[in-house]
């Protein structure tokens, strides 16, 4: 593994995380009153929004909804186990017992959480944690980068899931040359043993003589199908990291770190996947 900063793969990376899908708010004031609920500023703050006061401000502004409803209201309680609480028409990860992780996998362990050969698993790497946390999709043994953790299990569900088709973005490092034609060919479909696969997106980012790096998207989960993709199309990949599910992107995380995702991020994540 090259030195953090100098690695090509890691370099090639850059941008903000996409914005997420924000509905206006529908209007009106709210009287709702959970009894023996927490008061919303302090929802809000506990989720990462900002400090009480800021949180204060965008209530008062009419930017914070509770079950679909505007509430201005200081002091008004909620119940975040149970209520679903948007600023700006973003879901907010209100719950405290909820989790949400990237991790970056390194090369040499295995997407599961327990493995019966003694092999490395995530689970060696998250260390003890009291949640049960599911893995969202996996990576092949050798293939690095990101994976995101959490115990949300609706929203790890449909991230998995094909029919929300979240897109997920890879380095390759192939032979190169790599031909002119070689987008259009991925982005126009190739053919698997197990059914055709179109990448949503392609880009070299780099020609360096005999190896190129490319980034390549798909919203595709089935196994190793980044690799089959390019090993079809006559590009055999060697390193392989995936920098970006959805809208959450690997950024500077270490090799075999963990982070917690930002309220944003999550909220991103959610409005991916239409929660
Ligand atoms: N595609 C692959 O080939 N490998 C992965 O680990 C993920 C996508």
């Amino acid at each position: 593994m090259a030195a953090r900063g100098r690695d090509p793969l890691r370099r090639a990376e850059a941008g903000p995380s996409r914005a997420g899908r924000d509905a206006a708010p529908r209007g009106g004031d709210s009287l709702a009153e959970v009894p023996g609920g927490i008061r919303l500023q302090k929802v809000l703050a506990a989720a990462g929004i900002g400090s009480r006061r800021h949180c204060e401000e965008l209530i008062a502004a009419g930017r914070v909804m509770v079950d679909g409803e505007v509430v201005r209201r200081f002091g008004a309680r909620v119940d975040p186990g149970r209520q679903v609480i948007r600023v700006d028409g973003k879901r907010i990860p209100a719950r405290e017992d909820l989790v949400y992780l990237a991790l970056n996998k390194p090369p040499g362990v295995l997407s599961t959480m327990s493995d019966d050969r003694g092999r490395r698993t995530l689970a060696d790497l998250l260390g003890d944690r009291a949640e049960r946390l599911f893995h969202v999709g996996r990576l092949d043994y050798d293939t690095e980068g990101l994976i995101l953790l959490t115990n949300d299990g609706e929203l790890a569900h449909r991230l998995a899931h094909p029919r929300y088709g979240v897109r997920k973005t890879y380095l390759a490092e192939i032979p190169g040359p790599v031909p002119r034609d070689l987008g259009r060919r991925l982005t126009t479909g190739v053919e698997l043993d197990d059914g055709a696969v179109i990448a949503d997106r392609f880009r070299v980012v780099e020609r360096a003589g005999s190896r190129a790096l490319v980034e390549i998207t798909v919203h595709e989960g089935r196994k190793h199908v980044v690799r089959r993709m390019l090993a079809a199309a006559g590009h055999p990949v060697g390193r392989l990291v995936r920098i970006q599910v959805g809208p959450v992107r690997l950024g500077s995380l270490r090799p075999a770190a963990t982070r917690r995702l930002t309220a944003a991020e999550v909220g991103d994540l959610y409005a991916a996947v239409g929660m």
